[in-house]
């Protein structure tokens, strides 16, 4: 029985292996390619344990794909290694699509072979969790409810394209050959560890240099943010309970703009590292061209997980963020182990001159 994360050293899955070693006995396998968004150091404050394995190999090469199988023996797969920056898929959009396409589809007919191999009663058990977006669904308009399960796809961007396009082969592989996938939707997750390319871990890192916090265009666009320990707990509840073909959402229900919630992570750092002279990091909040097909709103409907998993959300946004907030004051030598790169797809596609505003 061993459990199988692909992209374990990114930000959501790192965090998910840390939750299954404290609270699960099954052996965890981790693979990732180490390209510009996983990093070891994401995986360095893990327990000590022998039931935890660090594999790196590169889902866009099929045959590594099929070793990686034939050597690990899941008995499930959680799959989250993708490229998941909307700014940096505007830049590489192919490069998005190769690597979380391909590398689904590799990771997916490879599970099949390896599932048809299997004893039946471990056939039976054997589970592939799709781990999916919010954003693939494209911009909810302002009065619309929450989206439900089962709404159709409206991708915007290369990133979210390309999440949907391995989303409908997830479900493809479930109903032509019956591979037993079940596929997670999920809120903008925050928390530790997560890539400063990413509106908090940047906003705090900005702020912390002294530098702007730009927002795109108004700064009004809603997200449904949840925190990563909130997202972590769901996909061990997928993995236990998880139906076949089914699809479930993870999302918090806390939709506030951009700006509002730029605005909390300024007030905590306020109180935490209090600028001299009473300034507030507020002061520091700007506003930029808007990114190009800029999704306004997302929300997600997670009544139908809520039932089935007997899951909730269980930290709240406020107590989230201020969490976040200090743990990256906490860990600053984690921005520089991550790397400067972070920045320079971003840098790149607002200022071609590498000119900060
Ligand atoms: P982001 O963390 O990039 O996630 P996503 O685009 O996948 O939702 O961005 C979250 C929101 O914050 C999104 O509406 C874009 C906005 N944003 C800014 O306004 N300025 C920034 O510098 C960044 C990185 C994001």
């Amino acid at each position: 029985m061993t459990l199988l994360v692909t992209g374990g050293a990114g930000f959501i899955a790192s965090n998910f292996i840390q939750h299954w070693c404290q609270t699960q006995t099954e052996p965890v396998v981790t693979v990732d390619a180490l390209t510009y968004a996983g990093h070891r150091a994401n995986l360095m404050h893990l327990p000590v344990t022998a039931r935890h394995r660090f594999i790196q190999a590169d889902l866009r090469e099929r045959e590594a794909v099929e070793r990686l199988l034939d050597h690990v023996k899941p008995r499930a797969i959680l799959h989250a290694a993708a490229e998941t920056h909307v700014d940096r898929s505007l830049y590489y959009p192919v490069e998005t699509v190769h690597n979380n396409v391909m590398g689904t589809a590799h990771l997916l007919q490879a599970s099949l072979d390896y599932w048809k191999g299997l004893p039946a009663e471990q056939a039976a058990a054997f589970k592939f969790v799709q781990v999916s977006t919010d954003e693939v669904y494209g911009s909810l308009p302002a009065e619309a409810p929450p989206t439900p399960v089962g709404a159709a796809f409206h991708p915007n961007n290369p990133y979210s394209a390309s999440k949907a396009a391995a989303d409908h082969l997830a479900r493809a592989w479930h109903q032509s050959f019956g591979l037993p996938v079940m596929v997670t939707f999920c809120g903008n997750n925050y928390g530790p560890h997560q890539y400063p390319e990413k509106l908090i871990p940047f906003m705090i890192r900005q702020a912390l240099a002294g530098k702007p916090l730009p927002l795109y265009g108004t700064g009004l666009q809603q997200r449904d943010w949840i925190h990563v320990l909130d997202h972590c707990r769901a996909l061990a509840s997928v993995l236990e309970h998880g139906v076949a073909g089914q699809h479930y959402h993870f999302g918090s229900g806390s939709n506030i703009s951009n700006l509002a919630l730029l605005e909390q992570v300024c007030d905590q750092l306020d109180q935490l590292r209090p600028l001299p002279g009473g300034a507030s990091y507020r002061s520091q909040i700007c506003f930029i061209a808007d990114r190009p097909a800029h999704d306004q709103r997302y929300a997600l409907d997670s009544g139908v997980s809520e039932r089935l998993l007997n899951w909730r959300c269980e930290i709240p946004l406020e107590r989230g963020i201020a969490l976040t907030v200090q743990w990256y004051l906490e860990n600053p030598d984690w921005f520089d182990a991550v790397s400067d790169d972070a920045l320079s797809a971003w840098y790149r596609l607002h200022y071609p001159d590498n000119v900060l505003p």
